[in-house]
């Protein structure tokens, strides 16, 4: 007899996405998807060429386990370039297949079961799903809007620390942040870092949208304050910079001791991904700055276009100072304040795709969550400008 359910009870909870069910509805009602955040435009040519010309090459087989050495050089060189430390490259930098194997992976290796990580919510999906393959226990802590709408997100410092038990082993940091937008700044880093001295935790910081941040907000690494570059694993992706997604492409850099945990538990996911796509993402590291501050003002251009057409359809928006979403508050459109239920009626509604932003909270704080709505804004002109035409004519 088999065992069922087959689900194991690690993973009980974690159905198919949301991202996939708004997706298939996008097709199906022919709507604009402002759902999945990925680019409808390409990368850069000097990085997509490296790629096709790596093809037919040595590229194709197996790169080296930590990942090609030009391509870890260039992961260095470009954290410090932008005002990291100075990593060494052979034992301080690991290529992972993006930046999910890059988390998931650190948190298979650095928890013991039982062990707690402390994370603000909304987070992003896979957080919950990576500390519960690897045994640990979420502790999230919510980050509220402003009460008026103007001004960033925030956290209170007394909940935060409530939430750090005798269990606590890490301390997971999205900045800046997916879904609200939210650039922690160095006050807030600050309060973080002593916290973590605190306590002793692991740091693992996801700054893969360290580029995509707009005019009067500014990124810096939590690796980056006194005390935390022996505690933190910083983890990138080439996916938000270079516009591929696709790609699967990430790194992630800190002391080696902490590396060689976390390459152990990657060798036995993926080994190695990316073969011809790694000398590519080399290439896109080593551009000049401007390229990096032209991704920024252009996705601010976007933002802007976005931002407008969701106010002027009665969406309160916290204008996003990063990344390439913008969270609304769907009260004003849907009396009863469910964003899942604005979601899946908004095809039919306006033509126009969104996700509903409770999948981003862990079930004791949904109902934080519930009457928000997130849309992605890293589209072309032409379908930023049909997506606000239609929100505009909204039944
Ligand atoms: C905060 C955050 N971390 C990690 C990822 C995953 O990055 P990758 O596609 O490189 O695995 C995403 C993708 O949306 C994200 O928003």
């Amino acid at each position: 007899m088999t065992r069922a359910p087959y689900l194991s009870s690690r993973l009980q909870g974690f159905g198919t996405t949301v991202f996939a069910e708004m997706s298939a509805l996008a097709v199906a009602t022919g709507s604009v998807n402002l759902g999945q955040g990925f680019p409808d435009y390409p990368g850069p040519p000097e990085v997509l060429d490296v790629a096709r010309a790596a093809i037919g090459t040595a590229h194709d087989q197996y790169p080296p386990g930590p990942g090609i050495p030009e391509l870890r050089s260039a992961v260095a060189e470009h954290v410090q370039r932008f005002g990291g430390h100075a990593y060494d490259p052979d034992a301080e930098v690991l290529v992972t297949a993006g930046a999910t194997e890059a988390l998931t992976a650190a948190l298979l290796a650095l928890l013991e079961p039982g062990d707690e990580v402390v994370l603000f919510e909304p987070m992003y999906d896979s957080y919950a799903a990576g500390i519960a393959m690897a045994g640990g226990v979420a502790r999230p802590v919510p980050l509220r809007p402003p009460p008026d709408g103007a001004g960033p997100w925030t956290f209170d410092t007394a909940e935060l620390r409530a939430a750090v038990t005798p269990r606590a082993r890490l301390l997971l940091l999205n900045t800046p942040h997916n879904p609200t937008g939210k650039v922690f700044t160095r006050a807030e880093l600050g309060t973080l870092a002593a916290l973590a001295m605190e306590h002793e935790l692991l740091v693992l910081a996801d700054e893969v949208y360290e580029h995509l941040v707009f005019a009067g907000a500014r990124h810096a690494s939590l690796a980056t304050v006194p005390g935390m570059r022996e505690r933190t694993l910083v983890v990138g992706s080439a996916g938000k910079t270079f516009n591929v997604t696709g790609w699967k492409v990430g790194w992630l850099c800190g002391p080696a001791p902490l590396v060689s945990a976390v390459r152990t538990a990657k060798q036995f996911l993926t080994y190695v991904n990316g073969g011809p796509f790694q000398p590519a993402v080399a290439a896109g590291l080593r551009l000049p700055d401007e390229y990096f501050a032209g991704i920024a003002r252009d996705l601010e251009r976007r933002r802007d276009v976005l931002v407008e057409g969701l106010t002027a359809a009665g969406l309160p928006v916290v204008c996003p100072e990063a990344t390439y979403f913008a969270m609304v508050d769907v009260r004003p459109v849907q009396p009863d304040g469910d964003g899942l239920a604005f979601c899946r009626a908004l095809p039919d509604r306006a033509g126009v795709v969104a996700v509903p932003t409770v999948v981003f909270y862990s079930s004791e704080h949904a109902h934080l969550g519930r009457h928000l709505v997130r849309f992605a804004f890293c589209k072309s002109d032409a379908v930023l400008a049909e997506a606000v035409e239609r929100l505009g004519r909204m039944g």
